[in-house]
């Protein structure tokens, strides 16, 4: 980047996580070579870091125990994920949320006014996906003047060791569809998501360049930021061009 006068602009760096700082895997990841090394060069560089990931069943503290197991030297403070993201918007925009959650999720709304909810978070429950859960939520929802729906993510299924499991987006399309309502997803590709993560940066978009191996939820969506960003080689880039 030596030379480039917009290179000489930027103050901080996103970086997605998983395919870029580890492969996940069964057995919790493995660090991609390089990565702890790169990180570590980022911060003695004096550029501001953040990791953007979509993790949805653990709190940050959580996420960040594993990383710094692999390697990584990361605080709480370096990780945008879903639920804060979540927190920000129903800060801003005086939300109450009645939480449909993966259990070690909860302690991330701590700070949030649950009382009296006027909207719904959906995360990825798993087992508590029951119909019981669903069906509360549902009430709630419908019962609202102007439903609020919003779900930490819209992917369909992912993989585990024992198998294929549900995920969050089949059960947000339950609900859009029994509430004739549309969600509100944070996560990427997700504006806000982005946004929040800038706010905790400290740096303006045009001084920021994110970093991810998914052209469109990493690259895509920071780009309609209006941040630069850069797609790497490893990841779901070598997944997609290995199987070409
Ligand atoms: C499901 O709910 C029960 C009761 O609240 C809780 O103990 C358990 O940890 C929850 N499991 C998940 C995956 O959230
Ligand atoms: C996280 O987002 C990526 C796209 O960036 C997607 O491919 C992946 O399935 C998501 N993982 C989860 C657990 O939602
Ligand atoms: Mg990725």
């Amino acid at each position: 980047m030596a030379g480039g006068g917009w290179a000489r602009a930027v103050r901080g760096l996103l970086l997605d996580v998983s395919g870029v700082l580890y492969d996940s895997g069964a057995d919790g990841g493995v660090p991609i070579a390089g990565s702890a090394e790169a990180v570590r060069r980022i911060k003695a560089s004096g550029l501001k870091l953040q990791l953007c990931t979509n993790e949805t069943q653990a709190t940050r503290a959580d996420f960040v125990r594993k990383l710094r197991n692999l390697g990584f030297d990361v605080s709480v403070a370096e990780v945008t994920a879903p639920a804060p993201a979540a927190c920000h918007l129903l800060r801003e925009r005086g939300l109450r949320p009645h939480l449909l959650v993966h259990h070690d999720l909860v302690p991330e709304f701590a700070e949030i006014d649950k009382t009296n909810p006027n909207c719904v978070v959906l995360g990825d429950a798993a087992e508590n996906f029951t119909y019981a859960n669903l069906n509360e939520a549902f009430r709630l929802l419908i019962g609202m003047e102007k439903p609020v729906l919003i779900s930490l993510g819209q992917g369909r299924y992912y993989k585990e060791t024992d198998g294929l499991k549900l995920d969050v987006g089949a059960y947000m399309k339950a609900l859009e569809y029994a509430c004739d309502v549309q969600a509100e997803v944070v996560g990427k590709p997700a504006k806000s998501f982005f946004e929040s993560a800038l706010a905790e940066l400290g740096v303006p978009a045009e001084q920021a360049i994110m970093i991810g191996d998914d052209i469109v939820s990493d690259v895509g969506g920071a780009q309609r930021c209006g941040m630069r960003a850069l797609q790497v080689r490893t990841g779901k880039y070598s997944l997609q061009v290995r199987a070409e």
